[in-house]
């Protein structure tokens, strides 16, 4: 296996592997082909498809062939991803900017399996911290812990932002189906003050029960709505309550002691955890409250069930893999300038916003990993919608605009409502939309269409260019057996995985996030200049006015 300083001094010689100059030449001939030929082809969705243990990615409609996958794959070969892998299971130090591992594998390698990530030392801590958030998750599910004056705890507000709150969110509302408690869940993270104040003007405050999620306990919108609930509990309870109503999950043990959480409820996290890839860890408490232990083991075992696929299977089997290859090739060599996400189901809501963070916090780099800048795209831009909806408002500019957009659609065979007949109509949708996009509808198509109207020759003749839809758009189908813990694990693990292997090829470091620190600390100082009487000298123009219009 190539160490790990040899593996980074070549990050920035992508352009001189020989698939990727063949995948260039490739390209040209692609642009050429057309996405309803390929589909015709006998075979196709066997050669272009994959399934995993309730997870199938089809990416039959991508300009893609044999020899597509052939060079992608030997590109991966070229860029050392499966000793790249290697590294970063054994707990080496890829996340080289920083001098950490990267091991949320080893928060999920818990419960017998054979994988273990990163060895004894991550998987013992983790699964310490597990047993102990668990357990109290379901202490408070069951109603053994309790709020002030014995009342059962009916509320639960997490406080957090970025990764100690986007997969928490997403998880709460795509596995609703199993959360089995009256406990309601509540999700803080914008520093304008407006969701707290909505949530707490509901709130009992004997009942309810906050939860810091912070892995630094410094970023200022966390800090800030946790100072503001902590005072408005102040305003209702007497100070010893603090301890019982507030809970964190932090690495900072110095914040949590001024803010008084008690010993007891505290959770670890660790710097080998990367905030956006915490939600294993007890950052996930409100999770587990929300469906319970076990469930939320199921989870776990899920996304370790894809850790090891992704270890395991051969390249061109290996579904992360593929499903980072075909992005690369839409991306860097077909021209995607962006991509969009569509779930077909809405418990998969805020699934495209969960991505934008796994995807953009951890591959939007300009440089490699030894500093140079980089020569070629990077970092997806990635957006999306529920698919139904989406149909009805951006859709037009997909089939007919002329962006180069990719696709993911994502759907769970099985629906998540009792409404059965609703959810194939969902299914009859992405399906109808695929193809749609892969085959588009050509000029002779239309004018046959609008001639069997009944059209006028003038008519047709101003209509047809309106009416054609290029295709060629490329889309990928993942279709879960069904939404449940394990295979929302499967999911989010797939993807995870996926921004890996692009940074491998790209020579990026996933693991950092350099860029988000300007701006945090430039607010620090507006927000003072804001307060002083001569917020117009500081901030000249926009600043004037906002003074006048707070003034007025
Ligand atoms: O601002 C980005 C970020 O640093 C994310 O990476 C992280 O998930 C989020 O802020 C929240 O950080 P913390 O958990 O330390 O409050």
């Amino acid at each position: 296996m190539a160490r790990l300083e040899d593996l980074n001094a070549r990050a920035s010689a992508l352009e001189d592997c020989v698939a990727w100059q063949s995948l260039r030449e490739h390209a040209r001939e692609a642009e050429s082909w057309s996405l309803a030929e390929l589909l015709d082809e006998p075979g196709r969705f066997g050669a272009f498809s994959r399934e995993f243990d309730g997870l199938l990615l089809d990416f039959s409609r991508n300009r893609v062939r044999e020899e597509t996958i052939t060079l992608l794959i030997s590109l991966a070969r070229e860029r050392d991803l499966a000793d790249w892998v290697r590294h970063l299971f054994a707990g080496a130090a890829v996340n080289t900017s920083e001098g950490r591992a990267a091991q949320h594998m080893a928060l999920r390698s818990l419960g017998g399996k054979t994988l273990v990530p990163g060895g004894e030392h991550f998987q013992a801590a983790a699964a310490d911290e597990l047993e102990r958030m668990l357990d109290f998750a379901d202490a408070v599910r069951s109603g053994a812990y309790r709020g002030h004056g014995g009342k059962r705890i009916t509320d639960v507000i997490n406080i957090g932002i970025g990764g100690s709150d986007l997969g928490l969110v997403m998880l709460d509302q795509a596995l609703r189906n199993f959360r089995e408690t009256q406990i309601r869940s509540h999700f803080v993270s914008n520093i304008d003050g407006v969701q707290l104040a909505d949530v707490l003007d509901d709130l009992d405050p004997d009942r309810c029960l906050f939860i810091i999620c912070s892995k630094s306990f410094t970023t200022l919108e966390t800090r800030l709505n946790a100072e503001s609930a902590r005072e408005w509990l102040l305003h209702n309870l007497p100070e010893q309550e603090i301890g019982r109503h507030f809970v964190a999950i932090s690495t900072n043990d110095a914040a949590m002691d001024r803010f008084g959480i008690a010993s007891q409820n505290r959770y670890r996290i660790w710097d080998w955890v990367g905030g956006r890839y915490s939600l294993w860890s007890a950052v996930g408490l409100s999770l587990a409250i929300g469906i319970g232990g076990a469930r939320f083991r199921e989870l776990l075992s899920g996304a370790a069930e894809l850790d090891a696929h992704f270890v395991s299977a051969p390249l061109d089997q290996n579904l992360p893999c593929l499903l980072a290859l075909i992005g690369i090739w839409n991306q860097n060599f077909l021209g995607a300038t962006s991509h969009a996400v569509l779930p077909y189901d809405q418990r998969l809501n805020r699934f495209p916003a969960f991505l934008q963070q796994l995807e953009m916090e951890s591959n939007g780099k300009r440089v490699t990993r030894d500093g140079a800048a980089v020569q070629w795209a990077t970092g997806t831009v990635v957006w999306g919608e529920p698919g139904s909806n989406a149909q009805h408002s951006f859709f037009q500019l997909l089939h007919q605009g002329t962006a180069n957009v990719g696709i993911d659609f994502i759907a769970p065979a099985r629906g998540t409502s009792r409404f059965v007949g609703q959810h194939q109509q969902a299914l009859a949708n992405m399906l109808a939309q695929a193809e749609a996009f892969a085959r588009g509808r050509s000029a002779d198509a239309v004018r046959a269409d609008l001639s069997a109207a009944g059209r006028t020759r003038h008519e047709i003749e101003s209509l047809t260019q309106h009416k054609v839809h290029p295709g060629n758009r490329p889309s990928n189908i993942i279709l879960l057996r069904n939404i449940e813990p394990r295979t929302m694990g499967m999911l989010i693990a797939l993807y995870e995985h996926k921004v890996f292997v692009q940074s491998v090829i790209w020579g990026i470091n996933p693991f950092d996030q350099w860029g988000v620190e300007l701006g945090k600390s430039l607010a620090v100082r507006v927000a003072e200049a804001l307060d002083s009487p001569e917020i117009s000298d500081q901030l000249p123009g926009i600043g004037a006015a906002i003074r006048r219009w707070r003034r007025d």
